[in-house]
């Protein structure tokens, strides 16, 4: 498996006419060096809960202790036996099937696959070159897999500097799998839980709306736009994070409102005024005494995000910084994202409408430091509000 094209490792590059021959105990020192590498990218990649930076990591410490040009993730995607890979270049993903190629033969065989010269060996797809513009010469490629685990996938390092990779590459790289193949197991388990918790609180709040537009749009709207905001002012990612999840809930207590109120077509008299004003406590409460972080965040928020900077909102008229921030940062999302869409009871107001009301209302209903954000991030804003548009073609269901 290990090509033979130079009887001794050479670990640190090509070695040059008149360099002394490597000796056992450049060896040793060159595993010893390569093994704390290992460790520490191991404790860097035990940390990372998130896949994506994982990725990263995963890519930069594998290039770095193979002294590889390359690197690629490959995960499995069971359900379309196929296997994924973020390319640095580019936004989109590669896809290839989970039973052919190289990538292929390390997974379905379990074992380190050793190319010396990718265009020698008739299991390289050179259209791979083509398409990226990359020269590959050599491959190694392992399976990522825990000690007794499943495969959750492949790593590839490609062009090692100076030769090919050697035998004791291949001992390192299997190492190196199988702490990466732990991390990633445990940040895809993370993922899943993120979503799951997604998916359920996304379902809760949907529940509170109405079917007379597309609240799951919506809600994914006021979400991403709260979190925009949250970010411009500069607060830090995971409080941006809970923002995410938490802001969803704020209608919750609409819950507790009647639909002949919440579905009029027209005006609300003051009765029904009344049965409205009640929603911020009537989610409050529903969402009161946890011991959750996000919960006490979405507690806040649906008390509050009715509450106006002047003080004029309800359900108290609390005033400026006596609002919570996160209810202030979702007040400024909701508003945006109701000008902006049609509801039973008005259209859809222009782009431009919609943010002359907004940037009217700073100072007034809306924080000022939070407008100026919100109008820094207004690119962004655009592309959420473009991406989760409501579907015309759902007709109201009066
Ligand atoms: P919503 O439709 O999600 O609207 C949220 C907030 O966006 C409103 O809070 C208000 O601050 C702002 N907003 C919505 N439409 C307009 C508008 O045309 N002009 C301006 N300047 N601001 C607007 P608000 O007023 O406290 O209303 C809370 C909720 O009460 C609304 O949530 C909606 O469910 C209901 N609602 C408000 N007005 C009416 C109405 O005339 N008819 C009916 N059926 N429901 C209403
Ligand atoms: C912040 O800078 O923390 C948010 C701005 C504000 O509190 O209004
Ligand atoms: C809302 O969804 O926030 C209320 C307006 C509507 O029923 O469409
Ligand atoms: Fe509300």
């Amino acid at each position: 498996m290990t090509p033979d094209a130079r009887p001794t490792p050479s670990l640190r590059g090509t070695p040059k006419e008149q360099d002394p021959p490597r000796t056992e105990v450049d060896d040793l020192r060159e595993w010893k060096r390569r093994l704390s590498l290992l460790l520490d990218y191991a404790r860097q990649m035990s940390i990372r809960k998130e896949l994506d930076p994982l990725l990263g990591t995963v890519v930069n410490a594998a290039r770095e202790i193979l002294q590889a040009e390359r690197c690629t993730v490959f995960l499995l995607d069971k359900k379309k036996n196929e296997l994924w890979a973020r390319v640095a270049t580019g936004d989109h993903d590669i896809r290839v099937p989970a039973d052919k190629g190289i990538v292929g033969q390390t997974i379905m065989e379990r074992r380190v696959i050793n190319i010396a010269d990718a265009y020698a060996d008739d299991r390289f797809n050179p259209e791979v070159d083509r398409a990226s513009g990359f020269r590959t010469r050599s491959i190694l490629t392992a399976p990522l897999a825990k000690m007794r685990g499943e495969v959750l996938g492949a790593l590839q390092v490609l062009n090692k500097k100076g030769g090919p990779f050697q035998e004791n590459d291949e001992k390192m790289f299997i190492l190196f799998a199988e702490q990466a193949a732990s991390a990633l197991a445990n940040a895809q388990l993370y993922e899943e839980l993120q979503a799951a918790y997604k998916d359920t609180i996304f379902r809760l709040a949907a529940a509170a709306e109405f079917k007379d537009h597309d609240t799951r749009n919506h809600l994914e709207r006021v979400s991403r736009y709260s979190r925009l905001i949250a970010a411009a002012v500069g607060m830090e990612k995971e409080w941006c994070d809970r923002l995410a999840l938490a802001s969803p809930m704020h209608d919750i207590g609409k819950l507790g409102v009647p639909d002949a109120v919440l579905k009029k077509p027209g005006k609300l008299d003051e009765e029904e005024w009344k049965e409205m004003h009640r929603h911020p406590n009537h989610g409050a409460e529903i969402l009161a005494n946890s011991d959750n972080e996000l919960l006490q965040m979405s507690e806040r928020i649906a008390r509050s995000h009715h509450e106006k900077w002047d003080g004029t909102g309800y359900p108290t008229g609390l005033k400026g910084d006596a609002i919570p921030l996160e209810a202030r940062i979702v007040a400024v999302a909701d508003v945006f994202d109701a000008l902006t869409s049609r509801r039973c009871y008005k259209p859809a107001f222009s782009l431009d409408n919609a943010l002359k009301i907004i940037y009217e209302g700073s100072g007034k209903h809306f924080d000022p430091a939070l407008v100026y954000a919100f109008k820094q991030v207004l690119d962004s804003i655009v592309q959420v509000m473009e991406k989760f548009t409501d579907r015309p073609e759902i007709p109201p269901l009066t």
